[in-house]
């Protein structure tokens, strides 16, 4: 079976779907997206995806493509048209198709959407999950802007290489003053020897994942020691447990940092139990 795009209206094979060369996401990665996880033919948390994308494109003064809605039923019938039960969605919206000019195009100018489907291997990820997986440090180089979730991810794109590169699966950003900020594409997360989860505030260097809000009531629930606060590597590698997350990911065992082992060298029983416990308090629609 062919998959299905939406694309600015249609619903189109793959091998079909295409924006304008203008377009200026193209151009200028002038544009914002969000990853949903889709669990058991449900979305997970659409609401927080929804928020977060309505907060992207208003700080960066990007109109909303259409009514909220109307977007959630693309993002429903993207997934049925592709028969996933088990995968991602990803939406993307760019400020849409104008002669090229680095300032905003046009008033009137339409945004561009953008939504596919895919199917995951939930067998594989629970295998890779059962093992835990391995990270690198690499100096902090982005824009100060990360809590906007825009598509301009070069190096995301050139952290997440170098980590392939090293035998390892993600790549921890590292500030100036020594802590760490997050993975290219997941927030990072401790647990120290007391049990005590640490995770970096939202409030700054940092996107709020909402894979890491809905941990966050996980752990409260379950009734684990959390603080917000940032550590450092240091920090990480004399830990008990680390570990990932990020739709793509749910909660992911990290067991070697820059390649040293941290705690046991195996996935720990805190980053297991939220992972287990993790859909229990999604929500799935
Ligand atoms: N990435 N930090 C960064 C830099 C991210 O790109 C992501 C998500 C997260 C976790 O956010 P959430 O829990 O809402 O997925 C944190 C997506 C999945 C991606 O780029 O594929």
């Amino acid at each position: 079976m062919s998959r299905i795009a939406y694309v600015n209206g249609r619903y189109l094979p793959h091998r079909h779907a295409s924006v304008h060369v203008e377009d200026r996401g193209y151009q200028f990665a002038d544009g914002v997206y969000e990853v949903c996880e889709v669990f058991n033919g449900g979305l997970v948390d659409k609401r927080r995806h929804l928020d977060r994308l309505e907060r992207s494109l208003r700080e960066l003064f990007i109109p909303a493509p259409m009514s909220r809605i109307a977007l959630a039923n693309v993002l429903e019938e993207v997934v049925r048209r592709n028969g996933v039960r088990d995968g991602l969605v990803y939406l993307q919206v760019t400020r849409g198709v104008a002669r090229r000019d680095h300032a905003f195009p046009p008033a009137g100018t339409k945004p561009s959407v953008v939504v596919t489907a895919r199917r995951s291997d939930r067998k594989g990820q629970e295998a890779l999950a059962a093992k835990g997986v391995a990270v690198i440090t690499v100096p902090e180089n982005r824009w100060p802007r990360v809590d906007i979730k825009s598509i301009s991810l070069l190096p995301n794109v050139l952290a997440k290489q170098q980590a392939k590169e090293a035998g390892a699966r993600e790549a921890w950003f590292v500030d100036s003053a020594g802590f760490v900020t997050e993975g290219a594409s997941t927030n990072a997360w401790i647990v120290t020897g007391g049990k005590t989860i640490v995770t970096r505030p939202a409030e700054s260097g940092i996107l709020r994942g909402i894979t890491r809000t809905v941990v966050l009531d996980v752990a409260a629930d379950l009734g684990y020691a959390v603080e917000e606060r940032a550590f450092t590597v240091a920090e990480a590698l004399a830990a008990e447990e680390a570990f990932i997350t990020a739709a793509t990911t749910v909660v992911m065992p990290v067991v070697r940092i820059d390649g040293h082992a941290v705690g046991a060298g195996t996935p720990g029983v805190v980053a297991s139990t939220l992972r287990l416990k993790f859909h229990d308090f999604s929500e799935v629609s």
